[in-house]
């Protein structure tokens, strides 16, 4: 199968390229990639070099370069987005353009070239805060701030192209990601990487609110899963079945890092903070997935990971970032 990943540079894009190159070794990869801050070509230095893979430096917006990048594939899954709430709340065009408009650019060429199959990865952020239960697929959406409903736009656009044109889209919902290879603003590696460097741990508010954790490794495992044998107009939540308080998760990171929990520094809010995320993935799982990372090993592998790759982490953290940093959390 030849695919075309967008934000192949990123977080979950790279892992999940790797991934694919690895166990599906007739597969093809063309990387379609701008290098927003949160682009790294670093992440997928390894597989540079292997024939089956190509990189394309572009926006999911340009609608020629889009069709130039989607001739001859198969499948296309897309992951490019703007991806932090954070950053979304402090300015939400870019994710408006990216994560709504370049979606509706690639849907258009994915319809005139007659793709085979869309994978739009959406977020189970959809869904908004969940007070109780777990969110299954054919619940209402109700997204709480601009970058959830920059994804829940983007999801409904994806389905809407199944009803109306039936291009063959298959919508995922995954939980809070981590592993190696996240960009340091998100919880996980933000607190590791603060915490290797002995500054203070940001947690927002009470640090109550409940986060349900999946592993890259399953989180691509499950894309991979609905990419080959999901059903055309289908929609299917990956949740890592693993819901703790932020205050709990920040202790475990101090805990494997030997750090004192006076680190902790309980700082305001955020804006609309959702209080809790659950997912029922019972509909994946029938389809064939499990997770196979306890969340107590990936934690555990993601700080390792983080403590002997400062060669990856450290630049990142510096210029634009400390901008960016200083802004969001000085005086809070
Ligand atoms: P990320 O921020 O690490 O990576 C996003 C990638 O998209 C970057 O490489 C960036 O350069 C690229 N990109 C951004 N704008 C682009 C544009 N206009 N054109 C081309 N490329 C562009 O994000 P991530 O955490 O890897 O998330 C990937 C996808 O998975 C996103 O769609 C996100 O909404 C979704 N998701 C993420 C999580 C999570 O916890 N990280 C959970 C569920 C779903
Ligand atoms: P984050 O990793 O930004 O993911 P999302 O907002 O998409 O869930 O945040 C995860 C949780 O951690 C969320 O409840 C907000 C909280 N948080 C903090 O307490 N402090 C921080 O500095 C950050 C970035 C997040």
């Amino acid at each position: 199968m030849k695919l075309l990943v967008t934000g192949g540079a990123g977080f979950i894009g790279s892992n999940f390229i790797r991934h694919v190159l690895e166990t599906h070794p007739e597969d093809r990869v063309v990387n379609l990639d701008t290098l927003t801050y949160a682009g790294n070509l670093e992440n997928v230095r390894d597989v540079e070099g292997d024939p089956r893979y190509r990189f394309v430096h572009g926006d999911v917006g340009d609608p020629r370069l889009v069709r130039e990048a989607m001739g001859g594939v198969d499948a296309v899954v897309h992951l490019a987005a703007e991806s932090h709430v954070d950053r979304a709340n402090l300015a939400a065009g870019e994710f408006l353009r990216t994560n709504v408009g370049g979606t509706g650019t690639l849907l258009d060429a994915a319809r005139e070239l007659r793709i085979a199959r869309f994978v739009q990865v959406s977020t189970d952020e959809v869904y908004g805060s969940m007070a109780a239960g777990a969110a299954r697929e054919s619940d209402p959406l109700n997204p709480s701030n601009p970058y959830s409903a920059s994804k829940a736009a983007a999801d409904l656009l994806a389905r809407a192209y199944w009803i109306t044109h039936r291009l063959p889209v298959v919508v995922t919902r995954g939980a809070n990601t981590f592993g190696p290879y996240q960009y340091p603003e998100k919880v996980i590696p933000l607190f590791v990487t603060n915490a290797l460097e002995n500054r203070p741990l940001p947690l927002y508010g009470d640090g109550r609110q409940v986060r349900d954790w999946l592993y890259v490794l399953d989180h691509c495992a499950a894309i991979d899963l609905v990419l080959r044998h999901g059903g055309d107009g289908e929609i299917y939540n990956i949740g890592g079945g693993t819901g703790i308080e932020n205050r709990e998760l920040t202790r475990r990171i101090l805990r494997l890092l030997g750090k004192p929990e006076s680190l902790i520094q309980p700082v305001t809010d955020r804006p609309g903070h959702d209080r809790r995320y659950a997912l029922d993935a019972s509909k994946l799982r029938a389809l064939g997935w499990a997770p196979r990372h306890s969340f107590e090993q990936a934690l555990e592998t993601t700080v390792g990971w983080y403590r002997t790759h400062e060669a990856w982490w450290r630049p990142l953290r510096s210029g634009l970032f400390t901008q960016y940093y200083d802004r969001q959390y000085t005086n809070r």
